[in-house]
């Protein structure tokens, strides 16, 4: 049985897919996976694994369970789905984890490594962000590793290789401070691999897009000393700056506007953006008065909740009842 956090993007959300940096943090929602082998069909929740519910775990299962025998999954998932908070990341994390662990692998950033491979053969596309959140736990800084932002200890390196595809990510410990915000979830689901896909035809052909992507990751490396500071009200205007670039990509969403708007207009408001990946899903936001924020939200037709950011990463639950 292992577990693994959900997480939330503080900066740099689609730009780190073309190599800028960005800033995560694993937040207090975990979700549970139990792996049970050697069992004659391969089940979620007692269901067949089937690829339209269970995608992440079915991808999980064909590239890391490498034993003939089929295994029974269970999950409870804490992670609220398709709302930019990383329950595909925390489940396949968890999965992976527990799979690993009855083939006898434990090394932590093999299980980043191989969360990320099966995250990206499942959504085609994107960064190992939330993965390496998921199972590093804290905060990490993100970049490809052509332009790491050498901001704190390096954990590991993490990265699709494959022929004519190389492409790697520096995963570094950022110090960050355990920080409550509050995320405001717009109930409209948003899909990541929709969204990075936009980005990739709209920087290829626009260089307005470009220039936002590039912004994007100049205030991510302005927000790692503001943290470190804990200047609350600078990390505040960097996210709001980073909000208004994210809109330029064209991921923002109206349902998601209200509600940032909502929020800017509360007393007590710092900043705050789109989290995750857009069109639809969360925003976040930093306050000083988390219920004033929560109730702002929920006026303007959100469902809000504060999260802890810091929380321990992956780890395995409790020792698995057969053993390889
Ligand atoms: O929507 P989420 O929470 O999975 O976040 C996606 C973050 C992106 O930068 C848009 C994509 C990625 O893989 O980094």
């Amino acid at each position: 049985m292992a577990s693994a956090p959900g997480k939330v993007i503080l900066f740099g959300e689609h730009a780190v897919v073309y190599g800028h940096p960005a800033i995560a943090a694993a937040t207090d929602q975990r979700t549970v996976v139990e792996v049970d082998c050697c069992g004659d069909r391969t089940t979620v929740n007692g269901f067949r694994i089937h690829d339209r519910f269970h995608s992440y775990l079915l991808t999980s299962v064909e590239r890391v369970w490498k034993r003939p025998d089929a295994v029974r999954i269970q999950t409870e998932g804490g992670v609220p789905s398709a709302s930019g908070t990383g329950s595909s990341a925390a489940l396949t994390v968890a999965c992976v984890a527990a799979l690993r662990r009855l083939q006898g692998h434990e090394d932590i950033p093999g299980l980043a490594q191989a969360a990320f491979e099966v995250e990206r053969a499942t959504q085609g596309g994107g960064s190992p962000t939330d993965t390496s959140t998921s199972t590093a736990g804290g905060g990490i800084a993100i970049s490809s590793s052509l332009d790491p932002p050498k901001v704190g200890e390096r954990l590991w390196d993490v990265g699709w290789h494959v022929p004519g595809e190389e492409r790697s990510w520096t995963v570094e410990r950022i110090d960050m401070p355990p920080l409550t915000v509050v995320l405001g979830n717009s109930g409209v689901k948003g899909r990541t691999d929709e969204q990075v896909a936009k980005v990739a035809n709209a920087a290829k052909k626009n260089a307005v897009v470009r220039d936002s992507l590039a912004e994007i990751g100049a205030l991510t490396r302005e927000a790692v000393p503001a943290l470190r500071k804990k200047d609350w009200a600078a990390v505040g205007a960097l996210m709001d700056k980073a909000h208004s670039r994210l809109h330029t990509l064209g991921v923002n969403h109206p349902a998601v506007e209200t509600l940032i708007q909502a929020v800017r207009a509360a007393p007590g408001t710092l900043g705050c953006k789109i989290t995750g990946a857009g069109g639809g899903g969360s925003m976040v936001v930093l306050t000083d008065r988390p219920a004033v924020a929560a109730k702002a939200i929920e006026a303007a037709g959100g469902t809000a909740y504060g999260v802890t950011l810091g929380s321990p990463g992956a780890r395995l639950e409790k020792m698995a009842a057969v053993e390889p």
